[in-house]
């Protein structure tokens, strides 16, 4: 996959570099260019915002640099064609980590592309972050995961002209993103959490492949809590069915808390899934019917 991301604070994707992401530039999975949108702006000042037509506070970012810039990056032409591809700094991401020891075989996944009947679904991908966007979800995360080519387009200030997104359909798909209602100054830490999400969800990324198939939302359901040793720590113990050895109710039981979670802390979520017989009948008891230390003891 290649993402370019055009800021006016490029430093501030210097996170994409470091951990799980750095080694996927690293094994070459992923490759990473930042673009500092100053490179399109002309004049002495090379301003990049103006006021908003209309009157009204702050200033929105111009047309005529963006245009440009959305350009020469789908095209690799310009200043964009001249970007350095990020290698990843730091050598201990090439250990090799204790669930890549197991003989891990990556897998696609089987969703369709994100186009619309009208799009040409070989254009790349431009994710606009936005407070103004459709919320970004894991469902989305999961389909964009299979994306050759992602752009984005990190605005400030009061945004940048509409405009732009309309001239940008001839050369991309087009997506406004908002990563959850609450603002943000400018659209670079939301393009880290979207590049995070997705990035982690490619064939190869994360080592063990189980470890998205348990995720949160990946289910429609919050993940349930998770145990390690020791056994006992500070007085507390490690949920015994764990050590039980049967297999069928460990999972039962793990699909119980997550759905006890998800009606404590997302019940909206719970209506958006479709739930067995077994999973009505843990939201009923308020606890799981496997879990021993429910039964009144004698
Ligand atoms: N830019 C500013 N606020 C944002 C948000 N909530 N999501 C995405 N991009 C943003």
């Amino acid at each position: 996959m290649q993402i370019d991301v055009i800021s006016i604070f490029p430093e501030y994707l210097d996170p994409l570099r470091h951990a799980l992401l750095g080694r996927a530039i690293e094994q070459g999975t992923l490759q990473v260019r930042v673009h500092n949108l100053r490179q399109w702006a002309t004049g002495v000042h090379q301003a990049v915002d103006s006021a908003p037509c209309g009157g009204g506070p702050g200033m929105v970012m111009k047309p005529d640099v963006w245009g440009p810039a959305l350009d020469d990056v789908a095209q690799a032409h310009g200043p964009a064609a001249h970007a350095d591809v990020w290698r990843s700094s730091l050598p201990h991401q090439r250990q090799q980590r204790h669930d890549q020891r197991q003989g891990y075989i990556p897998s696609g996944y089987d969703r369709p592309r994100d186009c619309t009947e009208t799009e040409d679904p070989s254009l790349p991908l431009l994710l606009v972050p936005t407070p103004a966007g459709i919320p970004f979800t894991q469902a989305q995360a999961q389909t964009w995961s299979t994306e050759s080519h992602i752009v984005f387009a990190c605005g400030r200030y009061e945004g940048i002209d509409q405009r732009v997104f309309s001239d940008a359909q001839k050369r991309y798909r087009v997506r406004e993103v908002s990563i959850g209602d609450y603002v943000l100054i400018g659209g670079e830490v939301a393009t880290l959490v979207i590049t995070e999400a997705i990035v982690r969800l490619i064939p190869g990324v994360l080592g063990n492949h189980q470890s998205h198939e348990n995720d949160s939302f990946s289910d429609g359901l919050l993940e349930g809590p998770s145990f390690t040793k020791p056994r006992q720590w500070r007085g507390l113990d490690v949920p015994e069915i764990l050590f039980s050895g049967n297999h069928a109710n460990i999972d039962r039981w793990r699909r119980d808390q997550a759905l006890l979670r998800t009606m404590q802390r997302r019940p909206d979520l719970l209506s958006t899934i479709e739930l067995s017989p077994e999973d009505r009948r843990c939201l009923e008891l308020g606890h799981s019917p496997v879990d021993d230390s429910h039964q009144p003891r004698g």
